[in-house]
């Protein structure tokens, strides 16, 4: 992916007349930020995502988790105290990218953002349509093709420099398009951007992305377990139809939690119609907290993948947890900053 282009990194020396003067006084000199043809010196331990915008430098952020990759900014000199370094590919830190929301300033840095014009790969509108009340579907064709994984997910990025992730809903090799669904229950930056989109349209992909939701032909005899809230859906139905496509025969069972109408139901349904080992449960939100204190593996065999707001994801990782499924069995990701009353 784009953030992974190799341009040298070099040290840099404390050098504007501010920490020139601290130094002869044996002061400990602020650490002094370039980026965006500026120099400014921020407090020692700052954050680097707040000392970038409060400085009024655009850094798109979305979840300040270190979830969805909005803040990448890459380090051309000076290093700053990474606090998640794990997050990011080993070729990615090479480079020079770091998330600026899981970084201090403890020296001085000197830094570009991330451009989507530069770094970002263009993509065209292909469709956007209903999918019940509160989700859009969008369809988007990248300007060159794009290798991803079932349960993967990118950051879209408008021109007005909205990032934002979403999950790629799409199957890989197969659907022509990349597939999105956004909850649009809530006004939010990129939702309200996303409603007014026409075929057609440009926008920008960003970091393409792995969280834990993934699939892996060696659970092909195991059950496997989807629990999905709202548009959690989205990975759950690409990583659904990667497990079938690569012939899972063990039972799968997918329960779709959702405050405003089932989305994309008569797929699903067809779905099992063509595969008997497909079981799936429409829960209302007004059911959650009864299905969720039922929540049980059928066995210590298997697979869960969840996905959905960060109190779902939670409640049904312990809760299977607590029934006797092994750790490392369930797989979860959440949508962190996301619109809690479509998710959760
Ligand atoms: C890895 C990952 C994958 C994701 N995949 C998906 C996906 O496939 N589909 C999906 O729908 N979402 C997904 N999300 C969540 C999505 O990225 C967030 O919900 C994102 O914030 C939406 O952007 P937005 O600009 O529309 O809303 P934002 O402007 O970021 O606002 C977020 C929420 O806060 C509310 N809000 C904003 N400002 C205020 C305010 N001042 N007062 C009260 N409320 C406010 C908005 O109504 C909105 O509901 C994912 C998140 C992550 C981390
Ligand atoms: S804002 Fe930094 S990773 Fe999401």
């Amino acid at each position: 992916m784009p953030p992974c282009s190799g341009r040298t990194r070099r040290s840099i020396e404390p050098s504007g007349p501010g920490a020139i003067a601290a130094r002869r006084h044996g002061i400990p000199a602020m650490p002094e930020l370039r980026c965006a043809g500026r120099r400014w010196t921020v407090p020692t331990d700052s954050n680097l995502l707040d000392a970038l915008t409060l400085a009024g430098v655009t850094v798109p952020s979305s979840c300040r988790a270190g979830s969805c990759h909005a803040c990448l900014v890459r380090c051309v000199a000076g290093e700053p105290r990474d606090l998640q370094p794990e997050l990011l590919r080993p070729e990615q830190r090479e480079a020079g990218w770091r998330l600026a929301c899981q970084c201090r300033v403890d020296g001085d840095l000197s830094l570009e953002v991330f451009d989507p014009r530069r770094d970002g790969l263009a993509t065209r509108v292909q469709s956007l349509e209903r999918l019940g009340a509160d989700v859009l579907r969008l369809r988007l064709l990248p300007e060159r093709p794009l290798r991803y994984r079932a349960g993967q997910h990118l950051l879209l990025w408008t021109a007005a420099g909205v990032a934002r992730p979403y999950s790629l809903a799409s199957l890989p090799n197969e659907d022509p398009w990349l597939e999105f669904h956004i909850d649009s229950s809530r006004p939010g930056a990129f939702c309200d951007f996303a409603r007014e989109l026409r075929p057609g349209d440009l926008l920008r992909l960003g970091e393409l992305h792995g969280g834990a939701l993934h699939y892996e032909p060696e659970w092909c005899e195991r059950p496997l377990l989807l629990l999905a809230a709202g548009t959690g859906l989205a990975p759950l139905w690409s990583l659904l139809r990667e497990s079938l496509r690569q012939g899972h025969r063990g039972p799968i069972r997918l329960l779709h939690v959702c405050r405003q109408g089932h989305y994309l139901k008569e797929p699903l349904q067809a779905l099992a119609r063509a595969h008997d080992n497909l079981q799936l449960e429409w829960i209302s939100h007004e059911e959650r907290d009864r299905m969720l204190s039922t929540l049980r593996p059928t066995s210590r065999r298997d697979v869960a993948l969840v996905c959905g707001g960060p109190s779902f994801v939670d409640v049904c990782a312990r809760r299977l947890y607590l029934a006797g499924l092994p750790r490392g069995q369930i797989f979860g990701d959440a949508f962190i900053g996301a619109n809690q009353a479509g998710v959760s």
